[in-house]
This record gives C-alpha cells, sequence and structure tokens, in this order.
C-alpha cells in the first residue's frame, strides 16, 4: 500500500542560502516559493540586506541550497545586475553561469526530509560536492575577470524539471572586487532567461535547453526535446567555453533516466513513428509526459476523498501543495491546488511514501 506518508515530504521548493540571499532572516522571510502572485519578479520582491558577501572577479563563488521539494532538479542560471534595487527590466540582468540539468540536484522527485533551516524552510540531504546524485549539490561558479567593480547582485533563477512549469527566483546582495572598471565586458553577457511569469512564455516539461545561455556552463542533463514550450528554442545543446559537455552521442541519442518522452519530437530517431514525423506539432505546455501503460487501480492518495473515477488521467485530491503523490504502482503526481494529476514516473523509478527513488 502506497498511502499517507506525505508528512512533511514536499513544504515547499528551494532557496539559495549562499551567497546570503535578500531576506533571508529578515521580514518578509525569502520563501522557498516559485515566483507568483505574492513574489513578483525580480527576486520575489525581497530586497532587504542581511549580509553582503564579497566576490572576487576571476575567482568562483560558492553557490549552495536548502530545500525540501527538488523537482529533480532542472536547469539554472546565475546571473549579476548592479541596479539597485533588484530591477524589474529584465534587459538590466545578465548571466554569468548557466547549467543545463542537474541543478540543484539530480534525482528521480524529491528527496527524503532533513532538518528545517532555523526558519523552519525544509531541507535534504546534501552532497558535499557539485556531481553527488539522490542530494543536493552545491556549485563554485566562475565569476568572470571582467566583470565591472561594485555593489551588485547575484540571482539565481531556476527551472524544475518535473511538475508544473516554474521560475525560481533568489538574489543576493553581493560586492565585487578585483574586477573591470568598463561595463563592455558585461553588456556583452546574454540576457537572463526569463519564463513561466505572466507575460512570458511558458517552458515546456523536462529539462530545459535555455536558449541563448552564454558561453559559460556545463551540461549536466540532457535537455527534452520540446522542453522550449512556448519559448525560444535553443540552437542545439551548448557547448560551453573550456568545459567539456558529457557526450551524449548526437541529438538522437536519449538517456532514458532522465529524458521525458516528448509528444512531438522533432529529431527523427529510428523509433520515431511516421506520425511523429509529420505532425511537429508545438506540446502542449500543460499536458503531462504521455502515460507509458495503463495503470492499476490507484490507491488512493492521502487526503483523497472524491472516491471515484480514479485510473489514469483523472486528479487526485491531495495536499500541501507541492508535494509528490505516489499513485498505483507506475505513476505519481505534484500536488498543485489540492489536485494531483497523474504522470508516469521514469522507467526504472518506483514511487513510495511521496518519494520517488531509482529501483
Ligand atoms: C550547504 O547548506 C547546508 C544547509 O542547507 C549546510 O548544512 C551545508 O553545510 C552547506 N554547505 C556549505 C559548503 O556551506
Ligand atoms: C559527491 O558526493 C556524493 C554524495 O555525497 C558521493 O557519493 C560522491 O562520491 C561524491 N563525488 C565526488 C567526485 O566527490
Amino acid at each position: 500500500m502506497v498511502v499517507a506518508g506525505l508528512l512533511g515530504a514536499a513544504h515547499g521548493h528551494m532557496i539559495m542560502n549562499t551567497p546570503t540571499p535578500y531576506n533571508l532572516d529578515s521580514a518578509p522571510l525569502l520563501q522557498v516559493n516559485p515566483l507568483g502572485a505574492g513574489f513578483p519578479f525580480p527576486c520575489q520582491g525581497r530586497s532587504t540586506v542581511d549580509q553582503t558577501t564579497t566576490i572576487t572577479a576571476g575567482q568562483t563563488q560558492l553557490v549552495n541550497f536548502t530545500g525540501g521539494a527538488q523537482h529533480g532538479g532542472g536547469s539554472c542560471q546565475f546571473s549579476l545586475t548592479y541596479e539597485y534595487p533588484p530591477p524589474a527590466d529584465k534587459s538590466k540582468w545578465k548571466t554569468i553561469y548557466t547549467l543545463i540539468g542537474g541543478c540543484p540536484v539530480s534525482a528521480a522527485g524529491n528527496l527524503p526530509p532533513s532538518q528545517p533551516d532555523p526558519n523552519g524552510r525544509a531541507d535534504s540531504v546534501h552532497c558535499g560536492n557539485d556531481s553527488g546524485t539522490e542530494c543536493i549539490r552545491q556549485f563554485n561558479i566562475p565569476i568572470p575577470k571582467d566583470v565591472p567593480n561594485g555593489k551588485a547582485t547575484f540571482a539565481w533563477t531556476w527551472f524544475n524539471k518535473i511538475g508544473n512549469r516554474e521560475i525560481y527566483m533568489n538574489c543576493a546582495p553581493i560586492s565585487i572586487t578585483g574586477g573591470s572598471d568598463s561595463t563592455a565586458f558585461f553588456d556583452s553577457l546574454p540576457e537572463m532567461f526569463v519564463a513561466n511569469i505572466p507575460g512570458e512564455c511558458t517552458t515546456g516539461q523536462g529539462v530545459l535547453n535555455i536558449p541563448n545561455p552564454g558561453k559559460f556552463g556545463k551540461v549536466l542533463e540532457q535537455p527534452a526535446d520540446g522542453s522550449e514550450g512556448s519559448c525560444p528554442k535553443a540552437n542545439g545543446i551548448p557547448s560551453f567555453d573550456g568545459v567539456a559537455s558529457p557526450a551524449f552521442g548526437g541529438s538522437d541519442s536519449h538517456s532514458p533516466a532522465v529524458a521525458a518522452p516528448s509528444p512531438a519530437a522533432p529529431v527523427a530517431t529510428p523509433l520515431a513513428s511516421p506520425t511523429t514525423l509529420i505532425t511537429a506539432t508545438k506540446p502542449s505546455v500543460v499536458t503531462p509526459t504521455p502515460i507509458a501503460q495503463p495503470a492499476p487501480p490507484a490507491a488512493p492518495a492521502a487526503g483523497s476523498g472524491s472516491g471515484s473515477g480514479s485510473g489514469a488521467g483523472s486528479a487526485q485530491s491531495c495536499s500541501p501543495d507541492g508535494a509528490i503523490i505516489c499513485i498505483g504502482a507506475s505513476q505519481f503526481g505534484i500536488c498543485d491546488h489540492g489536485h494531483a494529476v497523474p504522470q508516469a514516473l521514469a522507467p526504472g523509478t518506483s514511487c513510495s511514501n511521496g518519494v520517488i527513488a531509482r529501483v
């Protein structure tokens, strides 16, 4: 029986705890939520300085996270602005580093909860490095040597791999030394990518291939076909300067453990049906991952009260929002406004007590 046991499994998502973000400890506290109502772009509207981190251009900065619902990871960017308070004009934000997949975890789903932080934000097991799986990673992000000196804001933006299409954005006050007195290099950097908020495009399912990611970054997991949703499509898998991206064997090679199948793969693969080749329809951004096989009768999720019609395709009642709900043996859902839509588990994974794990 896969029921209940959701207690505390997913009370919220992730924050960047290092460098010290705005409102880490000051009211109104930085929340683990994505941007949205009450948590506007940029930075959830937070700009109270608890601690300014001094960063030396040309060196690396530790970026660390706290959080209880990692959504399997995703893609993220690290960006700078020199305006304060953090500007709502996204053209003022420039990206210095992009991670495609694997940020801030490479996991089958959410990890089991551990001791919350002093402000009650959920946390989970930490890798202690940038490459462990099924644990929260930390990254040493290279700060380009030519970024301008002065007071700035460092932002982490995150597009989660599994679940609702969201953008998370946490910001930290920093002071840059040892850099440039010119803005020429900064001005040449790509604009930070923004999506999944009103007025912006909506990304597709799976690991997002961030368009215009810049020259600096890493590909840690292969992006999903169709991940651009209604957003501009990236020009292939990036090959970043000075960093060997993992060899994926070309665009028709998929990593079954991580790449979500797409209903409209734009690339012909040996297994693609003729229909797939002809109908290059834009994938719907709200349709869940296709269900691979008929699900056995679903076990009722905690809090499920509707009783009838609980087969494949019908949403389950659930709480709290953000929780992973195991649905039968082959499906799961992410609780959103009290309902979880069934989605297929990735091959080689199982769901138990609100946690998806590799088997
Ligand atoms: C990263 O953050 C966690 C708390 O969420 C903390 O336990 C850990 O020591 C931090 N790691 C580093 C290297 O600061
Ligand atoms: C990274 O951390 C994980 C989990 O803590 C550990 O299993 C793995 O060996 C570490 N990898 C490296 C390269 O240190």
